[in-house]
């Protein structure tokens, strides 16, 4: 193999994603997939690639030192895409102590392992850094985050994102690690979790059950199908520079409730329902405490520098993304079960 590339949360959404690319697309390249399995991981989202001769499975917590110091040492890797956090501003309104072990600590306990393995010899190496826009905090109506825009997060989840960004921005301007962040903008497609907006509506259009929209439904926010960022990760791993941060996304802004209009509308025409029958669902509930009106990232870094294309429409992506749930609905049947059904009820109900 000519190189190892550790890639932490791979049993997740995106990483899930992030792993399939890189395993089918450097197959010179060993890939170790390092992931807990919380309720967010599923190994069930690999299953097309997991006998491959250049993936391993590694089950593990970032929380844990040692053994990030341990895994290290015994895989070597040459390269870092670390996509493992806890993901849900919901749940770290509930729960943020969590926010802070996992993408906080758990950060810093790979950058110390990174820093540890590579003593110091850099050429070849790289930690990626996998973050969000929402460090930049909320837009006003008009504007859009650069690289330059100001961290400023307003919940639990994106300050514990904002501050594990500092971190891997200190370990490289005080020792050098070479590495590089994204902050890309929300995502969408298969094997998303259904607690977040779009699965979530496509479970409840499927079960006839009411689509929560918060607040006014006004909120804004800046879609990119999965691949897409799965291919923007490829390229800056690969051709970002050292010490920056690059944004990604596809300028594509949606009000909340014109996006869940848009899916009950694509929902009804593929279910064969009257046109109509899925909007009835929708409901309107009480807010997240501290909602960010609008996130809209400014991706002309990436797009001048790397060349960076996203390869679908938004209309293309969601329709992708609704026939893989319609055809998936074991999937779908598997995540919800269980813990999501107490999670569910206590959110909502
Ligand atoms: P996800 O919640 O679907 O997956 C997270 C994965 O990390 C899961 O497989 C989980 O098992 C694993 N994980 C969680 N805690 C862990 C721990 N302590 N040790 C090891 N593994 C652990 O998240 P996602 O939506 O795929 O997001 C992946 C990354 O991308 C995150 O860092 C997130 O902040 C970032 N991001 C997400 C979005 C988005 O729209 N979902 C947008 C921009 C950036
Ligand atoms: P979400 O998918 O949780 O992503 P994020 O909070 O990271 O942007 O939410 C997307 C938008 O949808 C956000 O403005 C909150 C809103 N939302 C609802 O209106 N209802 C819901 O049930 C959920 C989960 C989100």
């Amino acid at each position: 193999m000519n190189k190892t590339v550790l890639i932490t949360g791979g049993a997740g959404f995106i990483g899930s994603h992030v792993v399939r690319e890189f395993v089918t697309k450097y197959t010179d390249y060993r890939i170790v997939n390092l992931d807990a399995l919380t309720y967010a991981g599923n190994l069930e989202n690999l299953k097309d690639i997991e006998d491959r001769a250049n993936y391993t499975f590694v089950k593990a917590d970032i929380r844990d030192a040692a053994l990030m110091m341990d895994i290290f040492r015994q895989y070597r890797p040459e390269g870092v895409i670390h996509l493992a956090a806890e993901s849900h501003v919901d749940r770290s309104i509930t729960n943020p102590t969590d926010f802070v072990m996992t993408n906080v600590i758990g950060t810093v306990n790979l950058l110390n392992a990174a820093k540890e393995v590579w003593k110091g010899e850099y050429v070849g190496k790289r930690f990626h850094h996998i973050s969000t826009d929402e460090v930049y905090g909320a837009l006003g109506d008009t504007g859009l985050f650069t690289e330059e825009t100001r961290y400023d997060p307003h919940s639990p989840y994106s300050a514990s994102k904002a501050s594990s960004d500092h971190f891997v921005r200190a370990y490289h301007d005080t020792y050098g690690l070479p590495a590089v962040i994204t902050n890309c903008s929300n995502n969408y497609g298969p094997n998303h979790f259904p607690e977040k907006l779009i699965p979530l509506c496509i479970h409840n259009i499927l079960h006839n059950r009411p689509l929560p929209i918060y607040g006014d439904g006004k909120y804004t926010r800046d879609w990119l199908f999965v691949i897409d960022h799965a291919k923007a990760i490829d390229l800056v791993f690969h051709r970002g520079k050292d010490g920056d941060s690059y944004n990604i996304g596809g300028f594509n802004e949606w009000q909340n409730i014109d996006l869940v209009r848009e899916l009950c509308r694509q929902m009804d025409e593929k279910l064969g329902r009257p046109v109509g029958t899925s909007e009835q669902l929708i409901t309107f509930v009480k807010d997240r405490p501290g909602h960010d009106l609008r996130y809209a990232i400014d991706a002309t870094k990436i797009n001048q520098e790397l060349g960076y294309r996203p390869s679908v429409t938004f209309e293309e992506g969601l329709g992708i993304t609704i026939d893989w749930f319609l055809e998936h609905t074991e999937w779908l049947e598997h995540v919800t079960s269980g813990e999501y059904q107490q999670y569910y009820e206590k959110q909502y109900e």
